[in-house]
């Protein structure tokens, strides 16, 4: 049992979502604090836009957790994420001779090899959020992911590599740690998916072969897993608002009614939906009410749906066949809580679906929302964290993706953790695989 709490913050184009989590006598993860703030027009489609209101949110949905968090002599960690368009996940491949094939692999090996094959990456682009193995060959024996004892001549290792454009990333770390308070600081940051997926996949489904679709309000991430593995993602730069703007056009209502009706009224799979129900839309300034057709809602929302899951298809299909992917789709985000979104994308791509509800045992400070396909990301930025430090190596020399210490007080905290910081980068590579095998690395 671990006692340290750790603060997930999910900031995104609608909200910033603070949670405080810890692993209770049980191992289940406790969320015992919950708290959100609004960002709507201040980060758009999951990029800042306006620092200074970025950065009053993300101290609001703090101060809304802090009261929950004991001892005031303690330092918090947290774990945030990026998101938007700019960021890149790409697959990538070195191969290596090795100096001495007698012996056999070493973990400092494998090392060396993953920041080796960041060098030439870090040229084009040094905003390396994470490298993510996929694989070692050694020779013509079978790929692992545990190449350790292994001998050979030639060493192989594929991976995934997430970079984010580095004045995107500049602007959210600037944020954070303008937000950090006395006791809130240090954090580390992670591709938004790493966060959801470690929160609603099981990793049966990852090795099976699944989609995750987290639908924001700015953005909707499509990340595809297979051999436990992440081996494909891409972000859209539209979410939930563009459904909202389809029924403001195609009902010509206001921006508000729209976003009122889709949340109130809407549905995914129109059939469903009786030809004569009506929702009367009160007049402004003593105008008559509007009556609007709830079958018409349902069939705006479907048809921008069937875009999505089209999308969806194409993006399973850039790493293989959409049936072998046994565990078909899990959907997350805001987006995921439209009735009916279910079935609509199981009959149009053909494959399994649920709604993705993040599992964790709610504290009594924690508000009842945690138990919502929206609170994905933010829970999962605590499990990663977590599962991190259950993987944690000694330090080595290795840039994370981590905030801090290094812009805020030159390496130098005073209630530090030893050994966690440092590692991060390495280990969230690891922490993918979730392979038993790989948690001596
Ligand atoms: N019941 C509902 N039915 C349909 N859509 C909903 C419902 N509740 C919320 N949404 C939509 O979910 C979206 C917000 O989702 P979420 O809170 O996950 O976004 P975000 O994380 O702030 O943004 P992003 O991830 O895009 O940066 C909005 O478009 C909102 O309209
Ligand atoms: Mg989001």
């Amino acid at each position: 049992m671990r006692n340290d709490l750790i603060i997930g913050l999910d900031i995104g184009s609608s909200f910033v979502r603070a949670v405080a989590g810890r692993q209770n006598a049980s191992g289940k993860l406790e969320i015992i604090a919950s708290g959100k703030a609004n960002t709507i027009g201040n980060i758009l489609q999951g990029e800042i836009v306006n620092i200074h209101k970025t950065t009053a949110a993300i101290a609001e949905a703090l101060k809304k957790i802090s009261g929950a968090l004991e001892g005031k002599n303690t330092d918090y960690y947290f774990a945030s994420n990026l998101s938007g368009s700019h960021i890149n996940v790409q697959p990538y491949s070195s191969t290596k001779i090795r100096k001495n094939p007698r012996e056999a692999v070493s973990l400092q090996e494998v090392y060396a090899l993953i920041d080796e094959a960041k060098k030439p990456i870090a040229e084009k682009n040094p905003c390396i959020l994470h490298t993510l193995p996929i694989g070692f060959k050694v020779d013509n024996l079978p790929t692992t992911l545990d190449p350790v004892g292994q001998i050979g001549q030639k060493i192989q290792a594929d991976f995934m590599v997430v970079t984010a454009n580095p004045d995107k990333y500049g602007l959210l770390v600037q944020c954070l740690v303008a937000a950090e308070s006395d006791h809130i600081k240090k954090g580390n940051v992670y591709f938004s998916p790493i966060a959801a997926s470690t929160a609603v996949l099981s990793p049966e489904e990852k090795e099976e072969g699944v989609v995750l679709v987290d639908i924001g309000s700015g953005t909707t991430e499509i990340s595809v897993y297979q051999n436990k593995r992440l081996v494909q993602a891409s972000i859209l730069n539209w979410g939930g608002d563009r459904l909202t703007e389809d029924i403001r056009i195609g009902l010509n209502v206001s921006l508000e009614n729209a976003e009122a009706l889709k949340t109130t009224f809407g549905s995914a799979v129109s059939k469903l939906i009786d030809i004569n129900e009506v929702v009367m839309i009160p007049g402004i300034a003593g105008r008559k009410p509007t009556p609007i057709s709830v079958k018409n809602l349902a069939i705006i929302l479907e048809e921008r749906l069937k875009e999505l899951a089209a999308k969806i298809v194409a993006e399973i299909s850039k790493v293989g066949e959409p049936q072998t992917f046994k565990s078909g789709i899990v959907l997350c985000g805001g987006g995921a809580q439209l009735p009916d979104i279910a079935e609509l994308f199981q009959k149009v791509t053909d494959l399994e679906c649920r709604i993705g509800v993040p599992m964790v045992v709610q504290n009594s400070h924690a508000s009842e929302e945690i138990h919502d396909p929206s609170f994905a990301t933010a829970i999962g930025l605590v499990q990663v964290y977590y599962e991190q430090l259950d993987q944690a190596i000694p330090a080595e020399d290795h840039e994370p993706a981590t905030i801090g210490d290094s812009q805020k007080e030159s390496g130098k905290g005073g209630n530090d953790k030893p050994g966690i910081k440092n590692i991060f980068s390495r280990v969230v590579d690891v922490l993918m695989g979730s392979n038993e095998a790989e948690g001596e690395y």
